[in-house]
C-alpha cells in the first residue's frame, strides 16, 4: 500500500501537480498514463524516494518493501546477473554480505557466533535459502540463461541488461513495485510473459507504459494526469478510454434523459465484463469489474488528433505481387526468396527477429533500396503511402512546420494546410516552429500529416507507434481499422497489430511464413512455435 497525501511538485516556476491524495492498495495495479512530460515518470520518482517532494507525504504499509526497475542500464556493471537480480532485495542482501563478511574473519569470535546466528535466523526467515534458485528461475522466464548467470552486467548486451533489471524489481515479490515504461525493450513474446506474471500479482503495482495492449491486460486502476490533475478511475486503458468517451458524447446531447443515459452505462458495462470474461489473462480485469460503478465514469476531456486516411480511388484486385525477393545486410541474410500475392483489403502485419527485416523489406518495395534478387510490381490503380521508420531526412530543414508541409501539398492555402495542421494538434503560432527542432512525437504527427494529403489506397506503415502517445496511438488505430484499402506494417504494439490486421507473414532467413490468420492466433499456435524456431535456426 502506498499513501500519497497533500503532494506538490513543482521545478522552477511550473507546477507539475498539487494537492495530490491517493491510496495505492493491494490486490490493484494501476496503469499511468498522460502527455509526454505530463509527469509520470516524476510521480514515480518522488514515491519511491529517488526525488524529494515540495509539499507533502509519501508512505508505505507498516514494514513493506518497494521496489523500482532501474533506469540506469550501468548502475549494476560490477555485479553479476545473478547477484543483479539479489540487489533487488536490498535487506536480503544486506544481510547476506554481513554474514559473509562475518565468517570470512581470521578472528572469528563468540560475539561474531553469535551475530552470525541472529543473521541466519533473518536470513532463514525472509526465505533467503530459496532466494539463488528464485532469482535464476525469473531470469530463465526472462530469458536469460543459466550460462549467463555469473558473467558480469557490463559484459550483457542493452537487451539482456534490461530483462535483468526487469527480474530485478520483480525478485522477491516486493509488497510494492513501480515500473516506469517496462515494455520499451522488450521483444512482443517477453511482454505477454511479463502481462500473465502482472495480472497474478498480489501486492500494489504502478506502470506507466503507452502500450495498449499491457496495460489492458493487467491494469485494475487508470490514473491519467492531465493538465496538473492526477485522478484515479476504475477500470484498465480500454475501460477508461470507452466509457469516457461514452460519458462525453451522452453530456453532448442535452436533450436525453439521465434514466436513459444510466441504463446506457449500464449496457456498456455488461457488454464490457462479457468481453472480460472471454479474455486469456482475464484475473486483474475481472476484479476491475466487479467494483464498477456507473459514477465513476467520467466525460474524457482529451483531444485526440484527428487522423483520418481516405483514398481518393478505389484499388483494382491487383495490389502488390513480390517474387523471390531477397536482402541482406552486412553480409547477413535478412529474408530470402519472399513470394507474396497481396490481396484486396489486406492488411498484412510483417514479422521477423530481426526487425532490419522490415525495414528493409518497405524499403524495398519503396524503391529506396536495391534487393540482392528478386522483383516487385505494384497494381496499376494503387497509390502508396510510406511512413519510414528513419525520417531524419525529412526534417534536416530549417522550414517552418507550415512551410514544411506545404512541400507535399497541391493545395497551399493558408486554411487548407492550417486544416490539417490543426487536425494534428499543432495550433496558433506553434505552426512557425522550426521542423528541425521537434520531438520525436511531433515528427511523428508531422510524417502522417504528410502522407494524409495523398490520399492513397495503400499504406506502407514501418513501426507507426514509436514516439506516439497514447492519444496518437488510439487515434491511429481507430482509423486503420476501418482504412478501406490495404496496409503493409511492422509494429511493436500488440493491440495495434490485433485490431487492424488480418494477415502475418513472418520474414526469416530461410523464407516466409504466411498465414491469414489474426495476431494472437498466430503467437499462440504451437505448430507455429515449432515452425519459425526451425525457420530461424536453418
Ligand atoms: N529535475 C528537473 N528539473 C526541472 N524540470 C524537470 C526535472 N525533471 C523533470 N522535469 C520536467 O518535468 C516535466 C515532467 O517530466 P516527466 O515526469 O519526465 O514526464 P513524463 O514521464 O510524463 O513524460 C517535464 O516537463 C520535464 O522536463
Ligand atoms: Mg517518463
Amino acid at each position: 500500500m502506498i499513501t500519497v497525501a497533500d503532494l506538490k511538485i513543482q521545478f522552477g516556476k511550473r507546477i507539475l501537480f498539487h494537492s495530490v491524495n491517493i491510496k495505492f492498495t493491494a490486490g490493484n495495479c494501476y496503469g499511468i498514463i498522460g502527455a509526454n512530460g505530463s509527469g509520470k515518470s516524476t510521480l514515480l520518482k518522488v514515491i519511491s524516494g529517488e526525488i524529494g517532494s515540495n509539499t507533502g507525504h509519501i508512505s508505505l504499509g507498516p514494514g513493506e518493501r518497494l521496489s523500482v526497475l532501474s533506469q540506469d542500464h550501468f548502475a549494476f556493471d560490477e555485479y553479476t546477473v545473478l547477484n543483479t537480480v539479489l540487489k533487488g532485495h536490498s535487506q536480503l542482501w544486506d544481510i547476506m554480505q554481513k554474514k559473509d563478511a562475518l565468517y570470512a574473519k581470521p578472528d572469528f569470535s563468540d560475539e561474531d557466533g553469535m551475530k552470525v546466528a541472529g543473521l541466519e535466523d533473518t536470513f532463514a526467515e525472509m526465505g533467503g535459502w530459496n532466494a539463488e534458485s528464485d532469482a535464476a528461475t525469473l531470469l530463465g522466464e526472462l530469458g536469460i540463461k543459466e550460462e549467463f548467470h555469473f558473467t558480469l552486467m557490463a559484459d550483457m548486451s542493452a537487451k539482456q541488461k534490461v530483462r535483468v533489471l526487469l527480474a530485478q524489481a520483480l525478485f522477491g515479490n516486493p509488497d510494492n513495485l513501480l515500473l516506469d515504461e517496462p515494455t520499451n525493450d522488450l521483444d512482443l513474446e517477453t511482454v505477454m510473459w511479463l502481462e500473465n506474471y502482472l495480472s497474478n500479482y498480489e501486492n500494489t503495482v504502478l506502470v506507466v507504459s503507452h502500450d495498449r495492449h499491457f496495460l489492458d491486460a493487467i491494469s485494475t486502476h487508470t490514473v491519467d494526469i492531465d493538465f496538473g490533475k492526477i485522478q484515479t478511475f476504475a477500470g484498465n486503458y480500454s475501460f477508461w478510454y470507452q466509457s469516457s468517451q461514452l460519458a462525453l458524447r451522452q453530456l453532448q446531447k442535452q436533450n436525453k434523459k439521465a434514466e436513459e443515459k444510466r441504463k446506457e452505462l449500464l449496457e456498456f458495462i455488461s457488454r464490457f465484463s462479457a468481453n472480460v470474461a472471454k479474455s486469456k489473462q482475464a484475473t486483474s480485469r475481472k476484479k476491475m469489474i466487479e467494483k464498477l460503478n456507473i459514477e465513476d465514469i467520467k466525460p474524457s476531456t482529451r483531444k485526440y488528433p484527428g487522423i483520418i486516411f481516405s483514398p481518393e480511388r478505389e484499388a483494382g484486385d491487383k495490389i502488390l505481387e513480390v517474387s523471390g525477393l531477397s536482402a541482406s545486410v552486412d553480409g547477413k541474410v535478412l529474408f530470402n526468396d519472399v513470394d507474396l500475392y497481396a490481396n484486396k483489403g489486406d492488411k498484412i502485419v510483417f514479422l521477423s527477429k530481426d526487425t532490419r527485416a522490415m525495414t528493409a523489406f518497405f524499403e524495398i518495395i519503396n524503391g529506396n533500396q536495391k534487393a540482392d534478387a528478386g522483383t516487385y510490381q505494384w497494381g496499376q490503380t494503387i497509390t502508396s503511402a510510406y511512413l519510414p521508420f528513419d525520417n531524419s531526412k525529412f526534417f534536416r530543414s530549417e522550414l517552418s512546420l507550415f512551410d514544411w508541409l506545404c512541400q507535399f501539398s497541391t493545395d497551399t492555402s493558408d486554411l487548407y494546410i492550417r486544416g490539417y495542421l490543426g487536425k494534428m494538434l499543432f495550433a496558433g503560432e506553434e505552426i512557425f516552429k522550426r521542423v528541425d527542432v521537434l520531438s520525436g512525437g511531433e515528427k511523428m504527427r508531422c510524417m502522417i500529416s504528410k502522407m494524409m494529403l495523398k490520399n492513397a489506397n495503400a499504406l506502407v506503415l514501418d513501426t507507426p507507434t514509436n514516439h506516439l502517445d497514447l492519444e496518437s496511438i488510439q487515434a491511429f488505430n481507430n482509423n486503420l481499422k476501418k482504412f478501406p484499402g490495404s496496409i503493409f506494417m511492422s509494429s511493436h504494439d500488440h493491440e495495434f497489430i490485433q485490431t487492424i490486421c488480418n494477415r502475418v507473414i513472418e520474414l526469416t532467413p530461410s523464407g516466409i511464413i504466411d498465414k491469414l490468420m489474426d495476431y494472437d492466433d498466430y503467437i499462440t499456435d504451437e505448430k507455429i512455435k515449432v515452425l519459425r524456431e526451425k525457420m530461424y535456426n536453418d
